[in-house]
């Protein structure tokens, strides 16, 4: 049973990115982090792009491979509504992650096209917002329809 944490534009560059925003911890750390958090008989499939495309391929890939997906769309949370598209598309459990609290910061953070479809949104967190997605994902323990 394999999760698929999924991340959006400019996330490589967790650590150094903003770092009194986003914090100090690496996507690699992020990565350590959901396999520690997955139970037993869970895999995490960490990936991270900066191109809209890419991401919608992960989706698509994931529809017969995965039993749920943490994902941070990055700023595409914001944009794009391919990526809510391709996420409709998707049936097993899905979990927004921001690591900031978006809601206290512009307001054109404010609103998430991911929302329409997650099945729970984890914001201002930081990077244990990933640790209680991943949870949660196990927790509802989606199994595929025979
Ligand atoms: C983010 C919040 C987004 O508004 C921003 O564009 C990001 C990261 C977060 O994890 O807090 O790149 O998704």
């Amino acid at each position: 049973k394999t999760i698929l944490v999924l991340n959006g534009p400019n996330l490589n560059l967790l650590g150094q990115r903003q770092p009194e925003t986003y914090g100090r911890e690496t996507l690699a750390d992020v990565e350590r982090i959901c396999r520690a958090a997955c139970a037993e008989g869970y895999a995490i499939e960490l990936q991270q792009s900066n191109h809209e495309g890419q991401i919608i391929d992960w989706i698509h890939a994931a529809r017969e491979t995965t039993c749920g997906i943490v994902i941070n769309p990055a700023a595409f949370t914001h944009t794009s509504v391919a990526i809510l598209d391709a996420l409709n598309t998707y049936d097993p459990p899905v979990i927004e992650v921001h690591i900031s609290q978006v809601h206290k910061r512009e307001a054109f953070r404010h609103h998430s096209y991911v929302s329409h479809r997650a099945d729970g949104v984890i914001a201002g967190l930081g990077t244990e917002g990933y640790a209680a997605a991943v949870r949660r994902i196990c927790q509802l323990g989606w199994t595929r329809p025979a």
